[in-house]
Parts: C-alpha cells; sequence; structure tokens
C-alpha cells in the first residue's frame, strides 16, 4: 500500500516563513505600506510576483515594470542574507522522525514548493537527499492556490492524487492539496488553517498510529 506524502518546505520542514515575513514586511514598510500578521498569512504559500502584487495592491501604490523587478530581486537579496548561515538545526520538531518512518514504511516522497529557493535551503539542512521528487518554484506556471504544484509531484511519484497526502502551512496550499483531491494536513493554528482536513501544531502531535493510518487508508 504505497502513498504519496508531498511536503511544502517553509514552514512546514523549515522555520523560514519567519524570514518571509521579515523581508516582505521591510519591503512594505519601506514604501509606507502597513503589514500586518494576517495580511502575512495571505502571502504564505504565494509565489514571489503574487505575493508584491498583493502588497502593492494593500497599499495602492503603483509602481514601473522595472521598478517591481528590482523590488523583488530586493526581497530576494534580503531573504538569502536570513537564510545563509542555516544549518540542520532550523528544521522544524521532529520532521526528519517523520520522513524516516516515511522511509522505512517505503512510501513516495516529494517536496512541493512555491520557493525558487527551495534546492538551495534542502541542501543548507542537509535534506536534499530524503525526497524521490522536488517540485519548486522553477518547475511550476501557476502558483499555489492552483493544484499544478503538487498534481506535478504525484505525478513525478507515479501515484494518483487521491492517495497523496499533502503538509501545508499556508491557506493557498491547502486550497492547492484540496484542489488536487488529495488529503490536506495543516501545520499551524486550526483557526487559521480550517480548510483543512486535520490540523496540527507541528510534527510532534502527530504520532505514528495516524501516519499508519494514512498509509493503509485505500
Ligand atoms: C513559499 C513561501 O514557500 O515560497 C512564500 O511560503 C514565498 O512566502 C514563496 O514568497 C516564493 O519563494 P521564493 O523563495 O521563490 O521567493
Ligand atoms: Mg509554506
Amino acid at each position: 500500500n504505497k502513498k504519496g506524502f508531498i511536503f511544502d518546505l517553509d514552514g512546514v520542514i523549515v522555520d523560514t516563513a519567519k524570514y518571509h515575513f521579515l523581508a516582505w514586511k521591510k519591503l512594505a514598510n519601506d514604501l509606507g505600506i502597513d503589514f500586518t500578521e494576517d495580511q502575512n498569512e495571505q502571502l504564505k504559500g504565494v509565489s514571489r510576483v503574487k505575493s508584491l502584487e498583493k502588497i502593492l495592491n494593500w497599499g495602492g501604490v503603483s509602481i514601473s515594470e522595472e521598478e517591481f523587478l528590482q523590488l523583488m530581486d530586493k526581497k530576494n537579496t534580503d531573504y538569502l542574507s536570513y537564510i545563509e548561515t542555516m544549518t540542520e538545526d532550523e528544521i522544524l520538531v521532529d520532521v526528519p522522525k517523520v520522513l524516516n518512518l516515511l522511509k522505512v514504511e517505503n512510501q513516495g516522497l516529494a517536496l512541493g514548493s512555491a520557493s525558487k529557493n527551495a534546492r538551495t535551503i534542502l541542501k543548507k539542512v542537509e535534506l536534499f537527499d530524503k525526497f524521490d521528487s522536488i517540485v519548486d518554484g522553477t518547475n511550476v506556471t501557476k502558483a499555489k492556490p492552483d493544484p499544478e504544484v503538487f498534481i506535478i509531484a504525484a505525478e513525478n511519484l507515479e501515484i494518483a492524487p487521491e492517495k497523496c497526502i499533502v503538509f501545508e502551512d499556508s491557506i493557498a496550499g491547502i486550497q492547492a492539496a484540496n484542489a488536487a483531491n488529495m488529503i490536506s494536513i495543516g501545520i499551524g493554528q486550526k483557526d487559521v488553517l480550517s480548510e483543512a482536513d486535520y490540523v496540527f501544531k507541528d510534527f510532534s502531535e502527530i504520532s505514528e498510529e495516524f501516519i499508519t493510518q494514512l498509509i493503509n487508508k485505500h
């Protein structure tokens, strides 16, 4: 009984969601635009381009295409400076435990991230070789909540979408998983991720029994 387990990266495997937040907040504030926690939730899982479009929209600010590209570059440079010294220490609690369990159980393992920096980060935290397939922002044309990233991951694993399980910390990602007809598991707060099939605060709350049930579900 083989299932496909698809992991988002930022905010699920590593604690990089806080760095994306810091970089976007700085950019928004520099433009004189307020940036709240609530707005940040709406940017989680969303591509770099879409995120900047939303921020400009919230602030009612319009800029030239050239400036738009410069700002995207600047945000990424800031972000890269935050993750420069990142190590395995920033892997979130019990993620390696769950990955190892799934490996032992011979399950399909994929990464499904919106980030163009995903491969760099996986190498930094030494998890690059853990996945059978990596699908990230360099492999997709449509951003979450579009299901494309997860559909491609399932195809690469050669497992039907209905037999895939997605771990996500973002509203857009949960919507993408649901749209792909996959089981959606939210990592974070129940009230924020209310559209998910299940929600856990973090992987320490996910028992071996729960994983076994997911594997044996028909
Ligand atoms: C997602 C993050 O994983 O990747 C978003 O949740 C981020 O915050 C998006 O904007 C794109 O990432 P990057 O690294 O390509 O700018
Ligand atoms: Mg995420």
